[in-house]
């Protein structure tokens, strides 16, 4: 059955929710600490692998049950049941959407017009694992019987940012093989890469659902040339495998069957990094580690689908996100993971928030006349704090801020790590509290004369009521990195519920593309 089509903007909750913020709006988060000394126990959710403090942000308990009463109104309960029981939800394209379905555990029937699709994913897993494994052993050799030390992922968007960032993340946990990663149509991108691979030693994937696309379609051309040039056809299917819905596309290309990874038009693209589209991760890290990443999805699936509105991580993420954009009217979101390997986070969350809920028609076809679909940015901290976080401290718009930390580091660089998350906890902080007028004065008028006091005095005060939520994760391993993904795609998902959109098509990519094939001919 399709999701209900109900208009959040005629809900009770929502014009309680204007009422509310009018009187509401100008309260201090800090004000709302000095009041409530649980806020902070009261305002945070904990599962095994992250716990959520959303405790820094523009909202008392009215404002919250409010969201909490909006969630209910427009039914999001039976939305979060259909998504899992793969309704055709992604309406426009008459498909299921059933990425959770590629996570579950155990042999419970999920069914897609009356067939039931797990017996499908089990399978698919069980031949990425024995590939992985006959790779990563050696045993599957190169055209002229050398092992392969490198691995070429040849995608783009949801066939690439996914598997690239995880790979990226979790490379403590790598072994011997060198992925790559080409998705641009950059010639010059691609003649990088190939410059120090050897092809007797190099294993292609090429991802692409449709196979279709543009960009990997040339990419993977210009490889196989480059492969051609010291290999014969025959060759191919030594170096090279596919991943696709595609069969008859990638036959044509000079695949062998057996090397087919199959997918499923019940995943999208931005959601499919736990299909066979992650075969990069699973050859990088062993496919146990891949197993453990979808055993932390796994958790949050059902952490979504069973906990109270007010105990949900992913919904109250994306309550707060619609309270800041709807009502505050912030634009945009930051996103900024206090590690390194997170560097690649922000462009996958760009496409799985973006490419979502960029949309402007609701699900009955009206053109829609509140907000929708945030802006996400961001990058590392402590980087961000010597590029970008002026703006969010004292700039003039409201910037609502995801802090993600972990409490232990990998190599145990204790001094380090000490430093990093007295910033992460540091940088909300300061956010939400702020300094004043009469604490500036007090500092200046210790170090300056009274004329440079006055002068400099309004530069110094931080307004503070800036609003974050912190995540924090205990360790970055491939089981807590799969809940927080999966946190963002529930979030995006009930975002996209509430703002009664269709979160699973993607039409606003294809104007372009269409443009750029016109100037080729
Ligand atoms: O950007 C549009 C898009 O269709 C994405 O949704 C998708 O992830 C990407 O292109 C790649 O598509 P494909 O896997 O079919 O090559």
């Amino acid at each position: 059955m399709a999701l209900k089509t109900i208009d959040p903007i005629t809900t009770a909750a929502w014009g309680k929710l204007q009422t509310h913020f009018r009187t509401a709006k100008d309260i201090s988060i800090k004000s709302y600490f000095v009041k409530d000394e649980k806020r902070k126990e009261r305002f945070s959710i904990d599962t095994d692998a992250v716990k959520l403090d959303f405790s820094k942000n523009r909202i008392d308990q009215k404002a919250f049950d409010l969201l909490i009463d909006l969630a209910n109104e427009v039914d999001l309960k039976d939305g979060i049941e259909k998504l899992f029981c793969g309704d055709q939800i992604n309406a426009t394209e008459k498909r299921a959407v059933l990425h959770t379905a590629l996570r579950v555990k155990g042999t419970t029937p999920i069914l897609v017009d009356g067939k039931d699709v797990v017996p499908e994913v089990k399978a698919s897993l069980k031949k990425m694992k024995l590939f992985s494994e006959k790779v990563i052993s050696g045993a599957h050799k190169g055209y002229t019987g050398k092992a392969i030390t490198d691995v070429v992922n040849i995608g783009i968007g949801g066939s690439d940012l996914g598997p690239r960032m995880v790979v990226d993340a979790l490379k403590f946990y790598r072994n011997h093989l060198n992925v790559h990663f080409i998705s641009n149509i950059d010639g010059d991108h691609v003649t990088e890469t190939l410059k120090g691979l050897n092809p007797e030693t190099t294993l292609f994937i090429i991802v692409s659902k449709t196979f279709t696309t543009q960009e990997t379609l040339t990419n993977a051309m210009t490889v196989k040339g480059w492969f051609l040039n010291t290999a014969s056809e025959g060759d191919i299917q030594h170096n090279f495998v596919a991943v696709s819905t595609n069969l008859e596309k990638v036959k044509a290309f000079g695949i062998a069957d057996d090397n087919v990874f199959t997918m499923w038009n019940w995943v999208g693209g931005r959601y499919s990094l736990w299909s066979a589209v992650g075969l990069s991760i699973s050859l990088a890290l062993g496919f146990e580690k891949f197993e453990e990443l979808l055993a932390g999805a796994h958790q949050i699936d059902t952490h979504f689908r069973t906990s109270s509105f007010e105990a949900n991580i992913p919904v109250v993420m994306a309550l707060l996100s619609i309270w800041y954009s709807n009502f505050y009217g912030a634009e945009s979101e930051a996103v900024v993971p206090y590690s390194q390997y997170l560097s690649q986070l922000v462009p996958y969350l760009q496409q799985l928030s973006m490419e979502s809920n960029g949309k402007s028609i609701d699900r009955s076809g009206n053109e829609i006349k509140y907000q929708t679909g945030a802006i996400i940015w961001g990058n590392t901290g402590t980087n961000v704090q010597h590029a970008f976080m002026q703006l969010v401290h004292q700039g003039t718009k409201l910037i609502p801020v995801d802090f993600i930390g972990f409490s232990k580091s990998l190599y145990g660089k204790e001094e380090h790590h000490k430093k990093l998350m007295a910033n992460f906890h540091a940088q909300s902080e300061a956010l939400a509290i702020g300094k004043t007028k009469e604490e500036v004065h007090l500092e200046l008028k210790l170090a300056l004369v009274q004329d440079e006091i006055s002068t400099l005095l309004p530069y110094k005060i931080f307004n503070g009521n800036r609003p974050s939520n912190s995540l924090l994760i205990n360790k970055l391993t491939p089981f807590s990195l799969g809940s927080l993904l999966a946190i963002y795609e529930h979030k995006t998902f009930v975002q996209g519920y509430i703002w009664n959109i269709f979160s699973f098509d993607q039409f606003g990519v294809e104007l372009g593309k269409e443009m750029a094939n016109k100037r080729l001919k």
